[in-house]
């Protein structure tokens, strides 16, 4: 059996076991997503949203991308944020990165990686001039990966922060509290590394007074 094949067996094994737990399960789902969350992470295969945080189908709305980037032209982004976030109203807003990533590794090069992913891994670069000195302060490779993942984190929380969307709800409803965490591959525990919430003041650049 090729395995290809076997996911779609594999499926309709999940499926029936899921049916015989619960009924009803499948016909109420079909029904409705409240979910209060808004995962934004890693397209990496090993930090599955819903299974590290034993969360379930209809809990967790889910964007994944190379290095959980929050970029300002990037349409799909967006609009995922805007449905979350003026639609279904979810409560928080998580940006969830991963040490030993490898998005931000490949940033850390000066590898061409030709030029889609080079256009992507250039706004990881940005971070990482953004904190030059703490960051070659650290002689340890992969400990200084792991920083910047840290901040990575935080700065894309802050992009987040930025958008007329974030701004508006927060103006009008005080939601969705942002949140930057980082997941372990070594331990599968989550560290939350930095927290914006509806009271915050950003830099007032970027402060919409018009909203
Ligand atoms: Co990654």
């Amino acid at each position: 059996m090729y395995a290809i094949d076997k996911l779609l067996l594999e499926n309709k094994a999940w499926a029936a076991e899921k049916k015989s737990d619960d009924p009803e399960y499948f016909e109420r789902l079909s029904h409705l997503q409240t979910p209060k969350f808004l995962w934004i992470g890693c397209s990496d295969s090993r930090v599955p949203a819903n299974e590290i945080t034993g969360t379930q189908p209809g809990e967790i709305f889910v964007h994944r991308n190379i290095a959980n980037m929050v970029i300002h032209t990037d349409v799909n982004l967006l609009s995922v944020l805007e449905y979350a976030v003026e639609h279904l109203k979810v409560k928080h807003v998580i940006i969830c990165g991963h040490y030993g990533c490898g998005g931000i590794k490949a940033a850390m090069t000066k590898h061409d990686f030709k030029q889609v992913l080079n256009m992507w891994l250039r706004n990881i670069k940005d971070v990482y001039r953004l904190h030059r000195d703490e960051l070659e302060n650290i002689k340890d490779e992969e400990k200084r990966a792991d920083r910047l993942t840290e901040l990575n984190v935080k700065e894309q929380v802050m992009h987040l922060a930025k958008t007329s969307i974030i701004q508006r709800a927060w103006k009008n409803e005080q939601r969705p509290q942002l949140h930057g965490w980082v997941y372990g591959l070594k331990d599968g525990l989550i560290k939350p590394v930095f927290e914006m919430g509806a009271d915050t003041h950003i830099d007032p650049l970027y402060e919409y007074d018009d909203l």
